[in-house]
């Protein structure tokens, strides 16, 4: 595991529950949180600052990528080009440009590169899928998320804290509910007076998907009073009627006869317990089979693709159209690309037109 703070906290018990599953050593460039990391998972496993030294001296099968988005890149090429799987954490890179970098190293190695969105393992999530499904044409969803959230660390400190850090779990929840993926986007984002962040705390977004669909994403984390679940309340107009979700119970449908709630009897075999074990199980299945997961870095560049669209828009005031910012992102990560995997990025121009062959392969 690399990356041993807060959350890695949180993967330790993942890693120390999960069958199948043995944390073996743990990286942080931060010593004191190592041996913390160590003490609390009481298993004389090797510790340090360099992965790769550690990695090998462990024996390592895969990497569980816990580091801070701005570390993400580097520990995960690091990874796989010694030849090792990674499991990483949201968001999948930075930028859209070390994201598609990711994807192509991934090609390159032949090693798995997945994406840990936990929410998608929300079972009422799922239920509510379904119900997307029985809606036929969507014309509108609304996803709003409003929380009090005092993190401290980096994430006060971001300029785009609310978009970067939280939006991408909406974003990709909309993608795994509507099956479909960002065309344009209208956003803005801003500082509400009170904000303990230093940066935009809040934002409103528009989004074009395919098929017609508009998405409508809204939310704050210096919000007090009423809070929403972390996975936001969900509308969904469709065709035939409309499903809605408030990210607690069961969702509920209504196609014309009257809101009621999803059957939930009716997928009582579905994987259910803690989310990242979950995505920790999916992960260690698609290794073992090499049937590839359902967050591939290749599927997730577009859920990041939605946040940097998001951003571009909320700095521009302009729409911003998905295809274009993929192209600039594709010529931004071809100029600085490594020999080795240079020619899988170039077999991903134009990115946006490889993206949709390679996802839906
Ligand atoms: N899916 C979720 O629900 C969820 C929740 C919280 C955090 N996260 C994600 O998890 C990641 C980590 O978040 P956090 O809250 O634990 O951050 P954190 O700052 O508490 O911890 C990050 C740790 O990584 C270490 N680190 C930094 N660069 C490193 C490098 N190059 N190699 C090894 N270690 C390095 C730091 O020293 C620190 O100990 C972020 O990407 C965040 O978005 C996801």
């Amino acid at each position: 595991m690399a990356g041993a703070g807060a959350h890695g906290m949180r993967w330790i018990e993942a890693l120390r529950n999960t069958q199948g599953a043995e944390l073996v050593g743990i990286v942080d460039t931060d010593a004191a949180r190592a041996a913390q990391a160590r003490a609390r998972l009481a298993a004389e496993v090797p510790v340090g600052s360099d992965l790769l030294v550690v990695a090998s001296a462990a024996g390592a099968d895969a990497i569980v990528n816990v580091t801070p988005p701005q570390a993400h890149h580097e520990v995960t090429l690091a990874a796989l080009a010694s030849g090792l799987p990674v499991l990483g954490e949201k968001p999948m890179a930075a930028t859209l440009a070390e994201a598609l970098q990711l994807v192509a190293a991934s090609a390159h190695y032949e090693r798995l590169f997945m994406v840990s969105q936990s929410y998608r393992y929300n079972r009422n999530l799922g239920r509510l899928r379904r119900h997307v499904e029985a809606l036929g044409a969507i014309g509108t969803v609304s996803a709003e998320l409003y929380r009090a959230v005092r993190p401290g660390g980096f994430r006060e400190a971001m300029v785009h804290p609310f978009l970067v850090e939280m939006a991408v779990h909406l974003f990709d929840s909309a993608r795994f509910l509507l099956r479909r993926d960002p065309v344009a986007v209208y956003c803005d984002a801003f500082r509400p007076d009170w904000s303990w962040y230093d940066g935009a705390a809040a934002a409103a977004a528009v989004f074009e998907m395919t098929g017609g669909t508009r998405l409508v994403c809204h939310g704050s984390w210096c919000a007090d009073g009423e809070q929403t679940p972390w996975d936001g309340r969900w509308l969904i107009s469709g065709q035939r009627g409309t499903a809605s979700w408030d990210g607690r119970g069961v969702p509920r449908v209504d196609l014309g006869d009257g809101m009621a709630p999803s059957d939930a009897a009716a997928d009582v075999d579905a994987p259910q317990g803690n989310l990242l074990e979950l995505a920790l199980r999916e992960f260690l299945g698609a290794v073992r089979t090499g049937q590839p997961p359902q967050s591939t870095g290749a599927d997730n560049v577009m859920s990041l693709a939605m946040v940097h669209a998001a951003l571009a828009s909320a700095t521009t005031g302009q729409r911003v159209v998905v295809s274009d910012l993929l192209q600039d992102a594709h010529e931004e990560a071809m100029a600085n690309a490594s020999p080795e995997w240079r020619p899988e990025l170039e077999r991903m121009a134009p990115a946006r037109a490889w993206l949709s062959v390679e996802r839906h392969r």
